[in-house]
């Protein structure tokens, strides 16, 4: 942590001018500088550099900040990396980190300690399940198991499986051979502690978790064992089909793929990973050469596990069991892939079938032939809708508002616009109607000619809600973060889409603000002129006009800190008055004796309390 004065020091030191200036031609206007804004492509200049305030900020696209800001965006620094070239640059001196105190050492090194202390331990594990499947008469039943479904020795080894019969004895005796502390087998979950503490019995009276399993180790990236996911071998049993390691502190449920290490190199090598549900159906495809196969273990898809898909190929292809929670897991991965920026492809295998049975039955080659018929996720999800949504007005409008959430988050602007011209064919929608989707409200285009005030009537537009609504004004907090935002779009990222429907009174407002965030969903800043434009000449648009062209009244240091204090006011406002209401309702409902309904509005009454006093103090 580099100490906050030396940062304002160097902030006060840098010549700011001359540090812009060196990447962008400023012209001196009074008593700012401008340019044109080195962040977005723009041709008339509303990039503005402040030498008072140690700032700059544009217009346009809404990038601003101080010193380090600028270097950290233009030049790709971090933050540290900023604030020592500009101290560099003006002979501030910057301390080297401070170092760890002995016991934030000691304490780290005993975490990475017990970290291989344990890994180790579950790589014994590993290699005694899998003496127990090939050594031993008791793995019998369990390698009967695996000729029945195919899975070959060299498989098995492979992926390292094992056998966990559960005789206690037998493995009391393994743990103290392998020398292994019977409290790290409690933490890895393996073995579970007696109530009362141990005792003189077999295993100290603990019982093991994995018995009469077939056991899977999740082996991570690195190819280290970090959990186990252990699956019956008895068709009928109440037990649940598998069954696998609890949380640990080196096993998080939710961050491992099943498959990760061998699926590594192989994935790189085929250009494409295979992601799919079973970890038999990972074997089966291994046996099959499909080698870059993973499954989640049972979760829908983490943000962490499409990133983990992401380290091993940018093509991702979904295989899904061909039933309900198929369907379910592939449709479900869809915002998740889009999130980290893979775009996958989508194969739901016919009614009934999982990739092992696909191949068992077809063979290789029909597997490969049903590869190539894969079709990206978004095509399949549209379908899906298409097919679950009436083709009325109601139903189409519905259906558009549910391919919104994957479509605003195509990064590319030409894929966006081919699938908004094929969700349009489909949908049977214009371009309008499917952005009024994407805005809740506001239309995205065309822009209505702006009207001067030359006593015409403003055109009819869909933002008449100032009209409508003009008995009610624009309260003060309203306007207060309203104007934040027009200074400063940037900010509306500070908070969702839905903070305006609950917080605001204005309609007119409301959708106007909705209409910002479709552009921000499609990656663009929010061009808040044509916004504006586009709301003609109602008194609406000219209250905004204004507040847009006041002068930032704040400095670009605290301007973020005064936004949060303004969001607060407003929703404190709400709170209050949905206070007053409940209160209201309350006597009423008091009078009329009706207790159930004083229960219900009395615990409303708390929760309002409650956010009340969670929200920071206001100023
Ligand atoms: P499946 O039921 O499809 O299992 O669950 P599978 O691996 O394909 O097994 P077979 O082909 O029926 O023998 C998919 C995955 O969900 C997790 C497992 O990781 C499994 O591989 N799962 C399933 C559990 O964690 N617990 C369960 O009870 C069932
Ligand atoms: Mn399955």
């Amino acid at each position: 942590m580099i100490p906050d004065e030396i940062i304002r020091d160097v902030i006060d030191a840098v010549d700011i001018v001359d540090l812009v200036g060196r990447a962008v031609d400023l012209r001196k206007a009074g008593t700012i500088y401008k340019g044109l804004c080195p962040f977005h492509g723009e041709k008339t200049p509303s990039f503005i550099v402040t030498p008072e305030r140690r700032s700059y900020h544009c217009f346009g696209c809404g990038m601003h900040g101080n010193a380090i800001d600028f270097l950290m965006e233009h030049e790709r620094l971090s933050f540290p990396e900023a604030v020592r070239a500009l101290a560099h640059m003006v002979g501030v001196e910057v301390p080297e980190p401070r170092p760890e105190t002995p016991q934030q050492r000691q304490a780290r090194a005993e975490k990475k300690d017990e970290a291989r202390r344990l890994l180790d331990a579950q790589a014994a594990l590993t290699d005694y399940y899998a003496q127990q499947l090939f050594g031993v008469e008791e793995g019998l039943a369990a390698r009967r198991y695996l000729i029945e479904r195919g899975v070959s020795e060299e498989a098995a080894r492979a992926f390292r499986l094992g056998w966990a019969g559960g005789d206690k004895a037998a493995f009391e005796a393994w743990m103290r051979r392998a020398a292994i502390d019977r409290e790290d087998l409690v933490k890895l979950g393996v073995l579970l502690k007696p109530d009362e503490g141990w005792g003189g019995a077999v295993l100290g009276g603990g019982y093991l978790r994995f018995r009469s399993r077939l056991m899977f180790p999740v082996i991570d990236i690195n190819g280290e064992v970090v959990g186990f996911s252990g699956r019956l071998i008895e068709a009928g049993k109440k037990a649940a089909k598998y069954i696998n390691s609890p949380e640990t502190p080196i096993f998080t449920k939710g961050e491992h793929l099943y498959g990760a290490h061998t699926a590594r190199g192989a994935a790189r090598r085929a250009g494409r990973l295979i992601f799919c549900e079973g970890n038999l159906d990972v074997v089966a495809l291994w046996q099959a050469g499909f080698e870059g196969s993973v499954a989640a273990m049972g979760t829908a898809l983490t943000q962490k596990q499409a990133r983990l898909c992401k380290r091993l190929s940018e093509d991702v292809l979904c295989l899904m069991d061909g039933d309900s929670a198929g369907r379910k897991a592939l449709f479900e991965s869809l915002l998740t892939f889009l999130d980290e920026g893979i775009h996958p492809r989508g194969l739901l295998l016919p009614e009934g079938e999982d990739p092992d049975s696909y191949i068992k039955r077809g063979g290789v080659t029909a597997l490969q032939q049903a590869l190539r018929g894969a079709t990206p996720l978004f095509d399949l999800f549209i379908d899906k809708v298409v097919e679950e949504t009436p083709p009325d007005p109601m139903g189409r409008a519905e259906a558009a508002r549910r391919l919104i959430p994957p479509f605003s988050r195509l990064d590319d602007p030409l894929t966006q616009a081919l699938y908004r011209e094929q969700i349009c064919a489909r949908l049977q929608i214009s371009p309008q109607a499917f952005d009024l989707a994407a805005s809740r409200g506001a239309p995205l285009s065309p822009a209505p000619p702006p009207r001067p005030s030359t006593g015409d009537p403003a055109p009819p537009s869909w933002d008449e809600g100032d009209r409508n609504q003009s008995a009610a004004p624009i309260s003060v907090a309203e306007g207060k973060v309203v104007e934040f935002v027009l200074q400063f779009p940037h900010m509306l990222t500070r908070v969702g889409r839905d903070f305006w429907r609950e917080n605001l009174t204005h309609e007119g407002l409301i959708r106007f603000l909705a209409g910002l965030y479709s552009e921000i969903e499609r990656g663009q800043p929010p061009n808040i002129d044509r916004r504006l434009t586009d709301l003609g000449g109602s008194a609406l648009a000219s209250q905004l006009w204004e507040w847009r062209a006041r002068l930032p009244s704040q400095d670009e240091e605290t301007i973020q800190d005064a936004f949060d204090q303004a969001i607060g006011n407003l929703q404190r406002r709400r709170f209050e008055r949905t206070r007053e209401d409940l209160l209201r309702a309350l006597s009423v409902a008091f009078a009329a004796r009706a207790h159930d309904r004083c229960h219900a509005l009395q615990a409303e009454l708390q929760d309002i309390q409650k956010r009340l006093t969670a929200l920071k103090p206001s100023k």
